[in-house]
């Protein structure tokens, strides 16, 4: 079962942007997946070193935008995207006493509703600022 799903309400209104969100929650939904089976630890660790990579790239897109239409935003944007990143990498380095470790499932729960909330509201705001730039 998919721990979130992209519809039409989580458009940014960029292109490109959203597209790569939908690529990002499509690995977070495999990793969520695999978490759940836990049949191969081996498995999981690589998706969510994936996830994580993409994420990281994805972050990239986004803060490059930034710079480029000089966003006001910026840096408050930019300090959650390490929250974000901080988080997923404990998911993946964690000791097996950690309770991340332990319960991967809720490393995924909020990661899933982390970014849920910051597409709904941080990167809307920016796409809509991006728009008034003239970039669709
Ligand atoms: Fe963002
Ligand atoms: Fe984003």
């Amino acid at each position: 079962m998919p721990i979130i799903t992209w519809d039409e309400t989580y458009s940014v209104g960029v292109e490109r942007i959203d597209a790569e969100h939908k690529r990002l929650i499509d690995m977070i939904n495999r990793a969520y997946d695999a978490a759940e089976t836990m049949d191969d630890e081996a498995v999981l660790s690589d998706l969510i070193d994936d996830m994580v990579e993409y994420a990281t790239t994805h972050f990239s897109t986004e803060s490059d935008l930034m710079k480029q239409h000089k966003y006001p935003g910026r840096e408050e944007h930019l300090l959650e995207h390490s929250n974000f990143t901080a988080k997923a990498v404990i998911s993946g380095t964690a000791e097996p006493s950690d309770e991340w470790r332990v319960n991967p499932i809720k490393i995924f729960q909020f990661l899933a509703e982390w970014l849920k909330n910051h597409i709904l509201e941080t990167d809307k705001e920016l796409g809509a600022f991006l728009n008034e730039q003239g970039v669709k």
